[in-house]
């Protein structure tokens, strides 16, 4: 039975979604069928295709009662939109369906693992969050709550865990057929845990152990965690909360941690080795990873930073994009990341540059637009040739976006100081790549509101949001010195409806 809040979330996101015309939103990075839109949440594969929901509010473009939008897709890359599958409509999730997992069961129905949301009172008469575990099953399109709902409440946390914090789990279903499930909560020390837990049938959960927990070091509460193997590690991701700056590595704020480490599946002890921060620009926030069909572990964020949702367009009728999914892998101790290979299909007619002397300004024929995927690898003409050598990207006479690389500091900023967005918030970041001798790569990937930076065939990722005009397109490249550069650019192109 689809409940009245869910009815009504669906007819309200039919009659107004379809009013966005395809040219105000991104090309290919997901935006809310209408409204706004946070975390991803049950990024999956169900009956061989891609399933992924996310933390939504239709009503308005701000956060509110949290319902789960729903879409699904072959390539990952383009997305049919579905209706809501969870609205915000029993006693323990009436404050909110927040985020959450899914998994394909073995009869077939898809299992989405989420928290529930109620506010209660605490000792000093304060209205708290009270969060626990709940299911819903369904069809891949309507979900039915579990009679045992919730699964997983304060009672179930191990001693001194918060049950005002206590959220996003991540499911998955091992070979043997056991479900796990790894959540975050506020450990005793006031700061996060990675707890995991275990079910035989996926609605009688119970405490495994503590994975990782943060003892004040990253953040404090960590949210939305993911837990799997790559290249022979076991990675943790995590997403903190109220981090403060550490080096060029963590900025202040919410922030993005992987924890890479050893697992032993026996014993379900993980053992941390490196800690990295995920992504490196200004908007990048609460990943989730699936496996693909053939076995690639690809990661989606929220393309946004808490700190700064205030800073929209004015009466935008949608808010909040994820971000280009990444294909993921372990190399000496790093994550990679770069775009999923489906992205490579969009591509147009490549426009090649090959061994273009830099010094000063450079625009580059064929070279402008902004939907595109273009790689830029610079080279030193011989030792200490060059400063600085920089890229503007969706840039007029007003607006430009720059993606500047210093070799003496080996630092990459990208700086959006220019694209026109009129708020008073940060707008540039920096950090360190690995220096090769004077030479980087750098591929961009620009939609019409945002940038995507991979460097060094994905050693590390910065995102950032823009909304600077269409009309603004042009691309330039700058050397304080002088270097020798290629550019492969494509277009990348798509059908879209008016
Ligand atoms: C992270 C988060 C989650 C929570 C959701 C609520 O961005 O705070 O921890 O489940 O957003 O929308």
């Amino acid at each position: 039975m689809t409940s009245e809040a869910l009815q009504k979330a669906r007819a309200f996101e039919a009659q107004y979604g379809p009013h966005i015309p395809s040219g105000e939103r991104p090309a290919f990075h997901l935006t809310p069928t209408i409204g706004w839109m946070n975390d991803p949440n049950g990024f999956s594969l169900y009956k061989g295709e891609y399933h992924l929901f996310y933390q939504y509010h239709p009503y308005s473009n701000e956060w509110g009662p949290m319902h789960w939008g729903h879409v699904k897709s072959r390539d990952l890359i383009r997305w049919e939109r579905l209706p809501a599958a969870l609205a915000p409509d029993c006693g323990y999730d009436a404050a909110g369906c927040f985020s959450g997992g899914a998994v394909e069961m073995p009869d077939g129905r898809q299992m989405l693992m989420y928290t529930g949301v109620q506010r209660g009172r605490d000792a000093d008469g304060f209205i708290r969050d009270i969060q626990t575990q709940c299911i819903a099953i369904g069809d891949g399109v309507d979900y039915g709550k579990c009679e045992l709902n919730p699964v997983l409440t304060g009672e179930d946390l191990p001693e001194g865990g918060s049950a005002v914090d206590f959220r996003d789990p991540k499911v998955w279903r091992e070979e043997d057929g056991t479900y796990y499930a790894v959540i975050g909560n506020r450990a005793a020390d006031g700061s996060g845990a990675i707890l995991l837990y275990s079910s035989g049938d996926g609605r009688k959960w119970s405490f495994v152990r503590t994975l990782d927990a943060c003892h004040n070091q990253y953040g404090k509460m960590w949210e939305c965690p993911d837990f799997f193997p790559l290249d022979g590690k076991q990675v943790l991701l995590t997403s903190p909360q109220e981090m403060q700056p550490v080096g060029l590595e963590f900025h202040a704020g919410n922030g993005t941690v992987c924890l890479i480490g050893e697992y032993n599946p026996a014993g379900k002890r993980f053992v941390r080795q490196f800690v990295q921060a995920i992504d490196y620009g200004l908007d990048f926030y609460a990943p989730q990873t699936l496996l693909t069909k053939d076995g690639r572990r690809v990661m989606i964020a929220w393309m946004q930073n808490w700190a700064t949702v205030g800073a929209k367009p004015y009466h935008c009728r949608w808010f909040g994009q994820m971000s280009v999914p990444r294909e993921l892998s372990v190399k000496d101790g790093r994550l990679y990341q770069i775009p999923v290979r489906e992205l490579e299909s969009y591509r147009g007619p490549c426009v090649m540059h090959h061994n273009i002397p830099v010094s000063g300004e450079v625009n580059l024929p064929g070279v402008q637009g902004r939907m595109l995927d273009m790689t830029v690898t610079v080279r030193p003409i011989g030792k200490d040739s060059y400063r600085w050598f920089r890229i503007r990207v969706a840039k007029d006479g007003e607006h430009e976006t720059i993606i500047r690389y210093r070799p003496d500091q080996g630092t990459v900023k990208i700086d959006r100081t220019r694209s026109g967005l009129p708020h008073d918030i940060v707008h540039t970041r920096s950090f360190f790549v690995r220096p090769r001798d004077g030479e980087i790569k750098l591929r961009l990937v620009l939609d019409r509101f945002s940038l995507e930076v991979f460097v060094n065939d994905g050693e590390q990722a910065a995102s950032a949001v823009i909304y600077t005009r269409q009309e603004a397109d042009a691309i330039s490249f700058e050397a304080g010195g002088s270097v020798l550069m290629d550019v492969e650019k494509y277009d990348l192109v798509f059908d879209e409806e008016a």
